[in-house]
């Protein structure tokens, strides 16, 4: 029997090289040998985004259309909305027993974003709500709702999931055994940087090249990302490992033409105008392909719903299975 995987992203903007190279080409490759559930998570969304519902909306068929882009095939995977399952809302409620307050402020992954809430939004982030103190309640909820038996997630959600197994644990502790202890699955690759040096591309960061960017904002992008500072004149030798153009091509060019570049630029026979252009028409010809399929479904965007509602079809009739499981260990089950 194959093994349960379940992942989820929050509809919240469109999908970058950051997810792409991270979450994404992982999700492709293991679609075929596992029963894999795949949510929009805009329950999660709304957490922190209660009060713009329109953008969560739009990014639900955002970003299925660029998931579907990327090459996740409907056929082999169930993508869903996450407030279509109701069973997710519920679990989370009984889940929310056991879970402390002070375990909730210590789990690193909400300390990082509620860090960062108060860094774009000064005081604003010390309001920070009941729900998205919670949302790991509720993702684990996301995955026990489905078996889910394997997560593949990047690196920052490693704390998510393991309060999902002490959730887990403490439920079968206390209800019988019942649920399954989830397992994390860690993507070979690791973050992608920005096109400013950051460690992480992100929405936020304003640093990413998005799958949807048009040829005239890669071209803008690409000219303006960050290069070995202390290269002055177009015939300096350069660092090519401080530089973000050299750190792109080795993700869409060639590995003849990677060690081509590397050589020249070490040797200053390299300028980065040049070095950028060429990295620009690489970057288009990788993303013509995703653009291509993401076409199909934008010109036919009754596909995209038809593969939502039916995915979604199905993950509720997984949900009710566990969902009367977890009635009865719990005594609930009238
Ligand atoms: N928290 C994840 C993110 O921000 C999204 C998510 C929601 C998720 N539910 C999940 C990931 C369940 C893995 C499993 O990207």
């Amino acid at each position: 029997m194959k093994k349960t995987i379940l992942t989820g992203l929050r509809p919240t903007g469109n999908l970058h090289l950051g997810h792409l190279f991270g979450a994404g080409q992982n999700w492709v490759k293991l679609q075929d040998n596992y029963n894999f559930y795949l949510e929009i998570a805009d329950v999660q969304a709304l957490t922190d985004n209660f009060d713009n519902p329109e953008k969560v909306r739009k990014n639900v068929k955002e970003i299925s259309m660029d998931l579907l882009a990327i090459g996740i095939d409907p056929t082999k995977v169930n993508m869903f909305i996450q407030s279509q399952i109701p069973e997710i809302a519920e679990l989370t409620v009984y889940y929310s027993n056991l879970v402390t307050i002070a375990r909730l402020h210590r789990n690193p992954t909400v300390k990082a974003e509620i860090a960062q809430k108060k860094e774009l939004f000064g005081n604003e982030g010390e309001s920070i709500t009941y729900g998205f103190l919670g949302y790991p309640v509720s993702q684990a909820a996301d995955i026990t709702a489905f078996d889910g038996e394997l997560v593949p997630v990047g690196e920052d959600q490693l704390p998510l999931i393991e309060q999902c197994r002490e959730i887990v644990r403490k439920f079968n502790t206390i209800y019988g055994e019942t649920l399954k202890e989830p397992d994390s699955y860690l993507s070979e690759t690791k973050r992608i940087k920005g096109l400013d040096g950051n460690d992480k591309m992100g929405k936020s960061l304003g640093n990413a090249i998005y799958l949807v960017d048009d040829e005239e904002t890669i071209n803008k992008k690409i000219m303006g990302a960050v290069t070995d500072p202390n290269k002055i004149k177009k015939d300096n030798p350069a660092n090519p490992d401080v530089c973000m153009v050299y750190y792109y091509h080795k993700l869409v060019n060639t590995k003849e033409n990677i060690e081509t570049i590397c050589s020249e630029c070490k040797k200053g026979t390299r300028g980065c105008v040049q070095c950028k252009k060429e990295l620009i028409t690489k970057m288009n010809e990788f993303l013509k392909p995703i653009k291509e399929r993401r076409k199909v479904y934008e010109d036919n965007p009754e596909l995209v719903d038809k593969i939502l509602k039916e995915g979604t079809q199905k993950a509720r009739e997984k949900a009710k299975e566990q969902m009367l499981k977890v009635k009865k260990a719990m005594k609930i089950d009238y």
